[in-house]
């Protein structure tokens, strides 16, 4: 059936997806949310919160893998978290440099492909730096694509999308959808928001159009593969229809 995801080719690999993993999702996007109120809850600083939020990045990361994921694309840092005072953006960065050169061995011993979506460039140049050495060594990995949204906001994708869509020649839902920095990666089918907010706050929004939510009231430094794994059996439970019947 036509908008039957079962039904449709792998966008990556050209293959038919078999029956009956049609349920499992192929793309997630998490808004990691919550750091600031698991720290001041324990009475800490935020920074301990951002701390403990990358040790739940790495476990989300592995369980990813375990769980079969194409890609998985997480929300580490908006174009509007730039509003935050200095000191919290300079730790973010701080925990950024560290999680790079302390993951990239085992994103390269566990096939990870790392994709950085956002303008990165914009960041410090020792971080970017960083970034495109990690880009280079895992490029040709075939496992999981990790998507890091770094000083990423869609309504900004969409605007540099649409002016390279024009330089091409038309615009055009494809022509946008090929310059998205999601570009090559699967159709997002869920999203999953920790912290109990239920926004986007500007993420993905194009791919979003027919992806399947998520949320939970747990704060980002607690969410853990089991819960992981039940936004996955969620959504193996929902009928999507893509406006057909
Ligand atoms: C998410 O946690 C991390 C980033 C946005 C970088 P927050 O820092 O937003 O935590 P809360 O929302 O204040 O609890
Ligand atoms: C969204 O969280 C951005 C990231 C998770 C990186 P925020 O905490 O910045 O979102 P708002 O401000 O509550 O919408
Ligand atoms: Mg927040």
């Amino acid at each position: 059936m036509i908008g039957d995801p079962a039904s449709l080719d792998d966008v990556i690999t050209g293959e038919p997806v078999v029956p009956g993993e049609g349920h499992m999702p192929r793309h997630v996007a998490i808004i990691m949310d919550g750091n600031g109120r698991w720290a001041k809850k324990r009475m800490l600083p935020r920074a301990m919160g951002h701390k403990r939020g990358v040790e739940a990045v790495r476990n989300i990361v592995r369980a990813a893998g375990d769980f079969g994921l194409k890609a998985l694309s997480l929300y580490a840092f908006s174009s509007e978290n730039w509003k935050r005072p200095e000191d919290e953006v300079s730790d973010l960065m701080g925990l950024l440099r560290q999680y790079i050169q302390s993951d990239i061995a085992e994103f390269e011993s566990n096939d990870v492909c790392l994709k950085i979506l956002g303008n990165y460039k914009a960041l410090a140049p020792d971080i970017v730096e960083m970034i495109e050495d990690a880009l280079a060594r895992t490029s040709g990995n075939k496992g999981t694509i990790l998507a890091v949204a770094l000083n990423y906001g869609s309504q900004d994708e969409l605007v540099r999308a649409a002016n390279a869509a024009a330089a091409g020649g038309a615009i055009t839902e494809a022509s946008i959808a090929a310059n998205l920095d999601t570009a090559g990666m699967p159709p997002l089918d869920l999203v999953i928001r920790t912290s109990g907010e239920q926004r986007l706050s500007n993420f993905l929004l194009w791919q979003a159009a027919y992806a399947e939510f998520w949320f939970t009231d747990t704060l980002w430094p607690d969410f853990g593969k089991d819960e992981f794994g039940k936004a996955l059996d969620d959504f193996a439970g929902r009928e999507r229809r893509y406006g057909g019947r």
